[in-house]
């Protein structure tokens, strides 16, 4: 059988990460790539690791002929219309057989639902890439304790964080462009592996039910005078002007429909955790039972005293948002199975080939956009949002949050 042929569309820090998880995946190649700046490098990298042949293209349209199913991997102001143009490539009779789209899948509920729309228009199978869901050490642990859990009864209390330091483009600083701050940015990894890891073993990701949100969004490290001109200096963003929050938390209450039992998810996400980089934390709490993840903590440690300190060039090869050259680094030797890539591309890959969605899909993206967005409603309304609620299902389809409309100055200080 021919390799199957993939099409990233946006060839920056994510497309970067997945092409390292394509080539530790057999029998799909990176075919083609199309975006505004980054195609060529990117081509080269896919045709010197030997994951190729790969070409630039240049429209979307032209890279939906080339191959096989294509990946959103762009910028989240620009979904809809490139959701859009793979939309029109498909009625021109483009072949591709599905349809990736990263986190976040809108901005909004109503951007989330018209995606969901536009795909539905395309009749393809589509993947929303929630990696944590596919992290190796999560389905490790759901494997590990089935048996307990079966015994014992479910999980009952997650608790999810993603920290780091912030992000490495402008525009995700911009609340305006990225649909908000933190929350926006990395609550939406949080609430859906902590929405997971509690699901009974064997039930489906959408079986427990979203009942509540509860949550706070502050602006702890980047208001302040000091931080805010660095950000400016740094990435051109004003957040005297269009603040977005840098820490977030809250708790998600869920129901088991088969046992009315209520489960919580507690996830706390951060852009001022200046420790060694990128951290990924989780935990479940089960009656008698219980299991713990830390992306930080690697086999491997690293020591650079000050003299030596000249040698590292490039932190970032140890580790995902790296903070030092020097001291005792964590690092982490394949951050692209660690966080989960190569299992949600061999997912998507194998649902496409098979004809049907990834585990996740984009309806379920969309739940996990309204999540986020309930979030921002209760910490701007400082009160729990019951989306059992009908009135505030009603509100929340064509919410904006304060915070993503540039006007963050009335919530955050
Ligand atoms: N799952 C994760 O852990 C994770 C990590 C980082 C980013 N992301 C998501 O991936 C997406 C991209 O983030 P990134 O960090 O790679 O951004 P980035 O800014 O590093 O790269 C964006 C790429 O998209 C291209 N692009 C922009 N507009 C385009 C358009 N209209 N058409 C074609 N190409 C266009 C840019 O030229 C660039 O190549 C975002 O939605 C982000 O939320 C997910």
């Amino acid at each position: 059988m021919a390799n199957f042929k993939l099409g990233f569309i946006g060839a920056g820090f994510i497309a970067k990460f997945q092409a390292k998880a394509v080539s530790q995946i057999r029998g799909v190649d990176l075919a083609g790539v199309c975006a505004l700046k980054g195609a060529e490098e990117l081509a080269d990298y896919a045709n010197k690791a030997g994951i190729g042949p790969c070409a630039v293209y240049p429209s979307v349209a032209e890279l939906c002929k080339a191959v096989d199913a294509v990946a959103i991997f762009a910028p989240n102001m620009a979904r809809i219309q490139l959701m859009q143009e793979i939309c029109d490539a498909v009625q021109a009779g483009a072949g591709i057989k599905g349809v990736i789209c990263e986190k976040p899948l809108g901005r909004t509920v109503a951007e989330a639902a018209q995606i969901v729309e536009l795909a539905k228009r395309t009749g393809l199978p589509t993947a929303y890439f929630e990696n944590q869901v596919h992290m190796k050490g999560i389905r490790a642990q759901m494997e590990q304790l089935a048996p307990v859990q079966a015994q014992m009864g479910p999980l009952a209390l997650a608790r999810s964080s993603e920290e780091h330091s912030g992000p490495h483009e402008p525009w995700f600083w911009d609340p305006t462009r990225q649909g908000g701050g933190v929350l926006s940015d990395m609550g939406c990894h949080s609430i859906a592996v902590g929405w997971y890891v509690l699901t009974p073993v064997g039930k489906p990701a959408t079986f427990l039910e979203p009942i509540s949100v509860s949550a706070t969004t502050s602006l702890l490290k980047w208001g302040v005078p000091r931080y805010r001109k660095e950000l400016l200096d740094r990435m051109g963003v004003d957040y005297a002007k269009t603040p977005a929050e840098d820490f977030c938390t809250g708790i998600v209450t869920f129901k088991n429909p088969e046992t009315s039992q209520l489960v919580q998810a507690q996830f706390t996400n951060s852009w001022m955790y200046d420790k060694q980089g990128l951290r990924l934390a989780m935990d479940g709490l089960g009656p008698g039972y219980a299991f713990e993840l830390n992306s930080l903590k690697s086999p491997l440690e690293i020591f650079i005293g000050d003299q030596a300190a000249e040698a590292a060039a490039d932190t970032e090869l140890a580790l995902e948002k790296s903070t030092a050259s020097r001291g005792l680094l964590a690092v982490e030797t394949n951050e692209a199975d660690l966080y989960g890539y190569v299992d949600e591309i061999q997912d998507a890959v194998a649902s496409f080939q098979a004809g049907r969605d990834g585990f996740l899909n984009f309806e379920y993206g969309a739940m996990i956009t309204k999540l986020c967005q309930a979030a921002y409603m209760s910490a701007e309304e400082g009160k729990t949002i019951y989306l059992t609620d009908k009135d505030t299902q009603a509100a929340l389809k064509n919410y904006k949050s304060l915070i993503s409309q540039g006007r963050g100055a009335e919530v955050l200080f």
